[in-house]
């Protein structure tokens, strides 16, 4: 598609302005408004970057309305019927999927960099016993720079790919110590002879006194989980990665502020916050108390795991978790499966119910996750750092995907100022407060 232009013209000042229109490969065009400021002085407008593109990306793309997700043009549902969390992340880093060799070798190359520094390891012991797993995730992940000065260097590719790496084997590790911790059992170390996610679940659930056996079902309900969760585009976390990394930040400190960016309640916070809502809801009789809850803005409740700044349709990966729900909880032996009842029924009535119909708001990635998670013996106050650790290859290839861009600048959004015009200080003896 050819480069078009948009013409602007201010009939009253006479002004006028000629705004270059980008096209991508699918989806919507970008207008470069970079001469909007030039010929009319003024900024745009778009408080939550709800119609802003912040960058280009070859990663991922999104189609909100018709709810297609592509991870480097692969179709999401086909990555997870026939692909692994390994090769995902593969293809993410590298933007093509990888021969058997290519696959072998990274696969190594993540195995071998999955233990932590001693040192780092004793800084879990300086958490709170009730310490949020969040909070020690995100501060761990910081700390990473203090103890691995080798791959800090982010002009450098080959420090960069280390650094890539590194993260990716290493948050797993991360995760299992901050749930060894809250338990007040010793850290398990990570094994070579597991795969990637095996080796997630023998360092959370292994216990020095007694052998234990990866269940492979659990396994590979959790790489199909990681698949699901490991990108999203420019969503509020990954957003915040390009943000940081923008400044020259060590890659550590701006995947650690992904982390905190993802804790909320309204991103990645919201796996966990709907395990709480379907317990507070108990049961399908109190299915329309808590729908009109929701409706009611004064009430401050919200439906979790509902709604979506850009799926205004199923979100697709909703739609593959709930089809897992059948099978993993069955296969499992789950007790979960009134919840996923009551989950499903809420679903049914509130896509009835106008309210919801009208702002199109469906089920996302989170409302049936936590149920999985849940059913992998996985505590709820882990829900979102599981989050986090599918999110760290997403993060990384958007943070190197900046990075290595030469027209890379520093992110630096504007405002629209409301605050008071310019006046004189005044003596505190002379104010009248
Ligand atoms: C993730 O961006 C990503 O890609 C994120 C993510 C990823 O993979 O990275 O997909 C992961 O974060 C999924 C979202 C998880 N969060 C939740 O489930 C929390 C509950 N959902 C919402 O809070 C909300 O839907 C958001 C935050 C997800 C989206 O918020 P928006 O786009 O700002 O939507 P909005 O607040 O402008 O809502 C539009 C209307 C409003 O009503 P009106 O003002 O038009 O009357 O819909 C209402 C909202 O009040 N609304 C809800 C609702 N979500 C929106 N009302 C009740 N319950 C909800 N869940």
């Amino acid at each position: 598609m050819t480069q078009s232009k948009l013409e602007l013209a201010d009939p009253v000042s006479g002004k006028k302005a000629e705004l270059a229109v980008h096209p991508g490969t699918i989806g919507p065009s970008v207008v470069d408004i970079s001469g909007l400021n030039k010929a009319f002085g003024a900024f745009t407008y778009d408080p939550g970057y709800g119609f802003t593109a912040a960058c280009d990306s070859k990663i991922t793309y999104i189609d909100g309305d018709a709810g297609v997700l592509l991870h480097r043009g692969y179709p999401i549902e086909q990555l997870a019927e026939k692909s692994s969390f390994m090769e995902v992340c593969y293809l993410l880093l590298n933007g093509e999927l990888p021969g058997k060799a290519e696959l072998d070798t990274f696969k190594t190359s993540i195995t071998h960099h999955t233990m932590l520094n001693e040192s780092l390891l004793r800084f879990f012991n300086g958490f709170h016993h009730n310490a949020h797993p969040m909070a020690m995730t995100s501060a761990v992940v910081a700390s990473l720079s203090a103890f691995y000065h080798d791959s800090l260097n982010i002009h450098d590719p080959q420090q960069r790919e280390v650094f890539a790496h590194r993260i990716i084997a290493k948050i797993p590790t991360i995760a299992a110590a901050a749930h060894k911790h809250s338990l007040g059992q010793p850290f398990i170390y990570p094994r070579n002879d597991l795969d990637y996610c095996s080796n997630l679940l023998h360092m959370f659930f292994s216990v020095p006194c007694e052998p234990y056996e990866v269940d492979p079902v659990a396994a590979k309900a959790l790489d199909l989980l990681f698949i699901l969760h490991a990108d999203h585009e420019q969503n509020a976390s990954t957003s915040t990665v390009r943000l940081a990394g923008s400044t020259g930040a060590n890659p550590y400190a701006a995947i650690s502020a992904g982390v905190s960016a993802l804790w909320g309640p309204a991103h990645g916070g919201a796996n966990e916050a709907v395990l709480n809502m379907l317990e507070q809801i108990g049961s399908v009789q109190n299915v329309p108390k808590y729908l009109d809850m929701a409706k009611d803005k004064s009430s401050h409740f919200r439906l979790m795991g509902f709604g979506h700044r850009v799926y205004k349709n199923f979100d697709p990966r909703a739609k593959i978790i709930r089809a897992m729900c059948y099978t993993v909880l069955e296969k499992l032996g789950s007790t979960n499966k009134p919840l996923f009842e009551l989950a499903l029924r809420l679903e049914e009535i509130a896509l009835k119910d106008e309210y919801f119909v009208s702002r199109k708001l469906y089920p996302n990635v989170d409302f049936y996750s936590g149920l999985i998670y849940s059913a992998l013996g996985i505590p709820r106050s882990m829900f979102t750092v599981m989050f986090a650790v599918a999110r760290t290859v997403g993060w990384v290839s958007h943070w190197a995907e900046m990075i290595s861009d030469p027209a890379m600048r520093i992110g630096r959004p504007r405002q629209l100022y409301t605050g008071s015009p310019r006046r004189d200080y005044v003596e505190i003896a002379q104010r009248s407060r």
